[in-house]
C-alpha cells in the first residue's frame, strides 16, 4: 500500500499578478507550493510527493522543497498546457507499486493534513474516486444569454439598454445538494490512470482541459464519493485570497 501525492505548481498565477509562478509566492516568509507540500507530507499517509512545475523555474521549485526538509521523497516534474496535462505529466512519473494517488493543488496552500488524510482513508475504505466538498453558502443560479427582446417584450415601451451586460436566470438548483469541489482529491491508481488515458485529446487546450480530476473520473461513468472539505482549503486565486490566508494562517497556524 504506497500513496504518492501529486502537487499541482506549474499555473503562472495570472490573477495573483506577482512576478513569479504562483506556488513560488511567500506566504508568512515560504513558498505556497512549501506550505502545501508540507501538509501533505506531514499527514502520515503520504508517501511521495510530486510536483508538476513551470518548465523555466524548475530548479528553484528543487531548491526551496529540498531545502524545506519535508521527510518524505519529493520531485519536481515540468508541468503542462493545463491543470490537467500538469497532473497527465506528473502521474506518468508516479512508480507502478503507488496504489493510491491523491491530487492537490499548491494553490489551496493551507489545506490541513486531517482533509489529505481523510481522503486517503476513504479511498482505502474502498471509494475508488474521493472529492472533499462543502456546502455552498449563496443562492446558486443557472444563467443564459437575456436576449435581444427579453426586456421590451415584458415592459413594453422600454429598451433595453441593460441588455447588454444582463443574463438571464435559467434554473434554481436546490443549494442543499449543491457542493463547492476542492482538493486533495484520493483516487484508486489504476482508475486515475484509466480517466487520464480517456480525457487525454482534452489536455492540450485549457479551454476544454478538465479544472479536477474527478470530472475525468465520472466522464468515464464511475462513482466519484464526497467527504466533508475544510474552509482551511480555499484556492488561493487572487491578492485578496492571499491576505485572507495571511490572516488564517495568523489565527489558525
Ligand atoms: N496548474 C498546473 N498547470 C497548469 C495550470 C495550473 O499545474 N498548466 C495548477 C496551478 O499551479 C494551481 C492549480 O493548477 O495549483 C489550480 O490552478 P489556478 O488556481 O488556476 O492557478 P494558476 O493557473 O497558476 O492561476 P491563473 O489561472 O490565475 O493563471
Ligand atoms: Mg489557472
Amino acid at each position: 500500500m504506497t500513496t504518492a501525492a501529486i502537487l499541482t505548481a506549474a499555473g503562472s498565477g495570472t490573477r495573483l499578478g506577482h512576478v513569479l509562478p504562483k506556488a513560488l509566492v511567500p506566504l508568512a516568509g515560504e513558498p505556497l507550493v512549501v506550505h502545501a507540500a508540507r501538509r501533505l507530507a506531514s499527514c502520515g499517509v503520504v508517501d511521495l510527493v510530486v510536483v508538476p512545475a513551470p518548465g523555466d523555474h524548475l530548479a528553484a521549485f528543487e531548491s526551496v522543497l529540498s531545502a524545506a526538509d519535508l521527510g518524505v521523497p519529493v520531485t519536481v516534474v515540468t508541468g503542462g498546457m493545463s491543470r490537467q496535462a500538469s497532473v497527465a505529466a506528473a502521474l506518468a512519473t508516479v512508480p507502478p507499486d503507488v496504489d493510491v494517488v491523491l491530487v492537490h493543488d499548491a494553490a489551496r496552500s493551507l489545506a490541513p493534513s486531517s482533509l489529505a488524510e481523510r481522503v486517503v482513508q476513504a479511498v482505502r475504505a474502498g471509494r475508488r474516486a474521493v472529492v472533499p466538498g462543502v456546502p455552498v453558502p449563496d443562492t446558486v443560479v443557472e444563467v443564459g444569454p437575456e436576449g435581444p427582446t427579453a426586456v421590451e417584450d415584458r415592459v413594453p415601451g422600454t429598451v433595453a439598454t441593460a441588455g447588454a451586460t444582463a443574463e438571464l436566470v435559467t434554473g434554481n438548483p436546490d443549494r442543499s445538494v449543491l457542493r463547492s469541489v476542492q482538493t486533495p482529491q484520493g483516487f484508486d491508481r489504476a482508475l486515475l490512470d484509466r480517466a487520464h488515458a480517456a480525457g487525454a485529446h482534452r489536455a492540450g487546450d485549457e479551454s476544454l482541459a478538465a479544472t479536477d480530476d474527478a470530472s475525468l473520473v465520472a466522464a468515464l461513468g464511475e462513482p466519484v464519493h464526497v467527504v466533508p472539505g475544510d474552509a482551511a482549503a480555499v484556492k488561493i486565486t487572487t491578492p485578496r485570497d492571499l491576505a485572507l490566508a495571511r490572516l488564517l494562517l495568523e489565527e489558525h497556524g
